[in-house]
Order: C-alpha cells, then structure tokens, then sequence
C-alpha cells in the first residue's frame, strides 16, 4: 500500500455524502425556482428602505436628484412612454448595478416608478425581466437617453 492511500480511502464515504446532500440542495431549491418563474417573491428589504440605502443618496429621498449629480427621478415616467423607454430604465447603471438582486431590484424600480415618478409601470417588471436587462448595463447612459428622448431624423 503507498503511504496516504489509506486516507483517501477512508476519505471516500465522506465526499459520498457530501454529494448527497448536494442532491438534497438541488431538491430543496427547485421548488423555490419554479416560484420565481409564476411571481417574484416578497423582496428582502421592503422598497423604500432600498431606495433610501441604495439610491437617495445621489437621487434625494424623495427623489428630485442633485443637479449636476444626478438627475431627478419624478420625470422618468416620460421614459416608459417610448420605445427603448423601459428597457433603459433598467439598464442605466445606477439601476443595473445595484448591489440587490433581481427580485429586489424589480420591486424597488416598480416602487420608484409608482411612488416618485407617479407612473406604475404596466406590465410591471418583473425578476426575469429585469435579470435580462441588467446583464447588459448601457456603457454611456447620457447617450442613450438623449437617443430616446431626442431620436435624430
Ligand atoms: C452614485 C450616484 C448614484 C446612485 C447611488 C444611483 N444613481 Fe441613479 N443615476 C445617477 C446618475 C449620474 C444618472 C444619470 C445617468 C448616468 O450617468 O449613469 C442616474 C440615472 C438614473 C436613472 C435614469 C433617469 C433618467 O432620467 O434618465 C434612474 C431611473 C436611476 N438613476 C435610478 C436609480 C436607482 C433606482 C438607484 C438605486 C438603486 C440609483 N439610481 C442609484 C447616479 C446615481
């Protein structure tokens, strides 16, 4: 016998169960997966306290932005009113990098949209859609919304 099989063997039984109860991982999480794809769940933080964590310190908590710092959110609802309007929302990156997940994310956008722009989104986003845009963060978002909201002939 070379010197250390021994251990490995006896190592064996304890990577064997820990494959098992990698299995057991995969079954407690799909029933939580398959409840993301019919609705998002309840987000961790409720949307106001994100939004006051996450985002008034450049937008205000109550929204109206810091000239020449950030814009003032109770307008964005001008957005949703044009095509490329919604998908922008969440890709600017202020949006798309924020540090919460999907499902957080699209609560806290519906809430900023409903609450300080006055203009609930419909549909409203959802986790999907919202890990779809997000992925793909505009790189010059001053850009982009000019594009939108002054298209060139
Ligand atoms: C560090 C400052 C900062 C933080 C924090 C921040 N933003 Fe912004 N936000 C900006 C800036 C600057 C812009 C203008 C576009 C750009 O340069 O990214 C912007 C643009 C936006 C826009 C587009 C507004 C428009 O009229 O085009 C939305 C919507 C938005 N932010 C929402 C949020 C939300 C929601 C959060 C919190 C999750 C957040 N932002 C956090 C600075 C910030």
């Amino acid at each position: 016998m070379k010197p250390g099989s021994g251990r490995r063997l006896a190592s064996r039984p304890a990577l064997g169960a820990r494959a098992r109860s990698g299995r057991w991982i995969l079954v407690l999480l799909l029933p939580t997966m398959s409840n993301l794809a019919k609705a998002d769940p309840e987000p961790k933080r409720p949307p106001p306290e994100a939004y006051a964590l996450h985002c008034s310190g450049c937008h205000r908590l109550d929204g109206r932005g810091i000239p020449g710092i950030a814009p003032d959110l109770r307008e964005i609802g001008v957005l949703l009113d044009v095509d490329g309007g919604r998908d922008y929302l969440g890709r600017v990156p202020g949006v798309a990098q924020a540090p919460v997940g999907d499902a957080d994310l699209a609560a806290l956008l519906n809430w900023v949209l409903t609450e300080i722009a006055h203009a609930p989104p419909d549909p409203a986003y959802t986790a999907r859609e919202i890990a779809k845009l997000r992925a793909h963060p505009l790189r010059d978002p001053l850009a982009a919304r000019r594009a939108l909201l002054d298209p060139k002939p």
